[in-house]
């Protein structure tokens, strides 16, 4: 797994615009694709408003890690932060560069670049944020250990990361969606559609192989071609980020496709997107 497979693939999807259909359909209108995305994101995750509402950016320094469209950005910077942001994509760092400009927004710096090594000084942010990214990162070791740098010593790194311990986990992708494969396999289902893929990737790996949790993860958060995924619990948050302290963890979003579970009020037991608050350590 390199970080080159990585990029071309969040450049050629960038994040979440096939839940309203290609920006390159709105390319006299982008002002209209970033409304509607908008509209989207926050009626199916309406707690991130919410979630960001508590967090407290005003006036603090912020890191953003991961931009997708930007949407979070710019409620970040609306919210009074001196924000900056970083994405390994050349498109995600152009997106978020016209949303600010057609919005007037100001920034402090936007670089294209990665978490494994992040263009800023030490001891520059008083915030990190980070929604939907570090858990794409295998060399998370790394990517803390850069987050742990450019933070303040009293500075605080925000994430969401996949949660484990989820109906979407537990349920959808390590029951339903592994059992639905097995008895779409032998039928020589072929074509362009997101169950086309998954057959396809399994034809490649062997089915036994595909079906095995370490490599079935992958390809079962964000889409059938994208490289790399984990999920988490607190113990591997711990593990993972080594140079932190956890100081509070919530979790949200009760998402579990192809069930239709948006309406269960389990989201704090059960919900997908795992929130933590992190302090660094020092030494
Ligand atoms: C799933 S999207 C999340 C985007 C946004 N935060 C959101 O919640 O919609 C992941 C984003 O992280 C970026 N990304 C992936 N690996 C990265 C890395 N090593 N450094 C910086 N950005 C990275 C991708 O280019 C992509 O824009």
């Amino acid at each position: 797994m390199n970080e080159t497979s990585i990029r071309t693939f969040w450049n050629s999807h960038p994040c979440g615009e096939d839940l309203i259909g290609s920006a390159h359909r709105y390319t006299s209108n982008y002002e209209a694709f970033f409304r509607r995305y908008d509209e989207y994101r926050y009626r199916t995750e309406a707690h991130i408003p919410q979630c960001l509402d508590a967090i407290g950016f005003k006036g603090q320094r912020t890191l953003e890690i991961g931009l997708g469209q930007g949407a979070d950005s710019e409620q970040i910077i609306r919210r009074g932060a001196i924000w900056s942001g970083l994405d390994l994509t050349p498109e995600s760092v152009e997106r978020v560069r016209l949303r600010l400009a057609l919005r007037q927004l100001p920034f402090e710096a936007l670089e294209q670049g990665s978490a494994l090594a992040i263009p800023f000084n030490d001891r520059t942010f008083d915030i990190v944020y980070s929604h939907g990214v570090l858990h794409h990162i295998p060399d998370i070791e790394r990517a803390q250990e850069e987050i742990h740098r450019v933070l303040k010593p009293q500075g605080e790194l925000v994430v969401m990361l996949y949660a484990k311990w989820s109906l979407n986990y537990l349920l959808s992708i390590a029951l339903l969606r592994r059992l639905g494969l097995i008895l779409l396999y032998g039928g020589g289902y072929t074509d362009d559609s997101i169950y086309g893929r998954h057959l396809e990737n399994a034809r490649q790996m062997g089915l036994a192989q595909y079906l095995r949790m370490k490599n079935f993860i992958h390809r079962n958060t964000d889409g059938p071609l994208n490289p790399y995924a984990k999920v988490y619990d607190l113990a591997q948050v711990r593990q993972d980020f080594r140079k932190f302290k956890v100081v509070r963890a919530y979790k949200r979003f009760m998402h579990a496709p192809p069930l239709p579970v948006g309406w269960l009020p389990l989201q704090r037991a059960l919900g997908w997107h795992l929130w933590v608050h992190l302090r660094p350590v020092s030494g």
